[in-house]
């Protein structure tokens, strides 16, 4: 009875998830919204660019406003958690669903069908997308330290919570610092260049009709968040900000 028991088929969306193609729909669809918060991220933190609103920074406003979401209708700060916890758990499914494709793979056989050169080239791209990956992650919880948290030696001497713009000033004019930044955006893009590519395979979406586009889609996604993070660190560097 037991053994039936432990053999039943698990309800539908784990029994989805243990297959390879329940992951890699998990990789998309977590990958698209971690990619829709970069955008808006990115596009939030360019306020560095606009002047001050009644002599306060326009990005401490924005920062403020945030806490604020639907302020009266819920409570202040709540929002902005909602918002934290979906990006967080889609964060770890990423993660986990990268994680446990890679054994998979390992356990597969090769495919006979498949020629030398098409599985070279999907091993080094999955290499590429673990290491850039996992840099990636390194360089996020030095991020968080940095600007969120206020954790030294990541953050600037100077840090104060709420100041964001005069935080975001002291921590870019240190040079190693904007380097790290700058690379690690430039690592970003390549992970979504490949990301953002193979997206579409695991939705279905790869008639070679449609090549073209997911290339133009793929490249220019890579670019505008490379160069669109990577100006702001220069900038301020560079003394065009603060
Ligand atoms: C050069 C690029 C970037 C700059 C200048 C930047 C800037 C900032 C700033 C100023 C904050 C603090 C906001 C506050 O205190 O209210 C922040 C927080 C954060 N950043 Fe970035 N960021 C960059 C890239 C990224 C990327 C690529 C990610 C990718 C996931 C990311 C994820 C986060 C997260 C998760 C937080 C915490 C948000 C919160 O808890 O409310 N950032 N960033």
């Amino acid at each position: 009875m037991a053994t039936t028991l432990e053999k039943r088929t698990p309800p539908w969306p784990l029994g989805f998830y243990r297959s390879a193609i329940g992951k890699k729909w998990i990789m998309a669809i977590t990958g698209l919204a971690i990619i829709l918060f970069v955008l808006a991220h990115m596009v939030g933190n360019w306020k560095i660019f606009l002047p001050e609103v009644d002599g306060i920074p326009d990005i401490d406003v924005y920062a403020e406003a945030l806490r604020q979401l639907l302020v009266p209708f819920a409570p202040e700060h709540v929002v902005l958690w909602l918002l934290r916890t979906g990006l967080i758990i889609a964060f770890l499914l990423h993660i986990h669903a990268a994680y446990a494709l890679t054994l998979m793979n390992r356990r597969a056989r090769p495919d006979e069908y498949q020629g030398p050169r098409n599985y070279l080239a999907a091993n080094y791209a999955s290499r590429t997308m673990r290491w850039s990956g996992t840099i990636f992650g390194a360089f996020l919880l030095f991020h968080l330290a940095d600007l969120t948290w206020g954790i030294q030696p990541a953050a600037p001497e100077t840090w104060e919570r709420g100041e964001v713009y005069a935080n975001f000033v002291a921590t870019f004019s240190r040079a190693p610092v904007t380097i790290f930044y700058v690379v690690a955006m430039v690592l970003l893009g390549l992970h979504l260049y490949h990301g953002a590519w193979s997206m579409f395979q695991s939705l279905g979406i790869n008639h070679p009709r449609f090549n073209a586009a997911r290339k133009v889609f793929a490249v220019g996604l890579a670019v505008l968040v490379t160069v669109g993070n990577a100006i702001m660190p220069l900038a301020v560097l560079f003394g065009l900000v603060g």
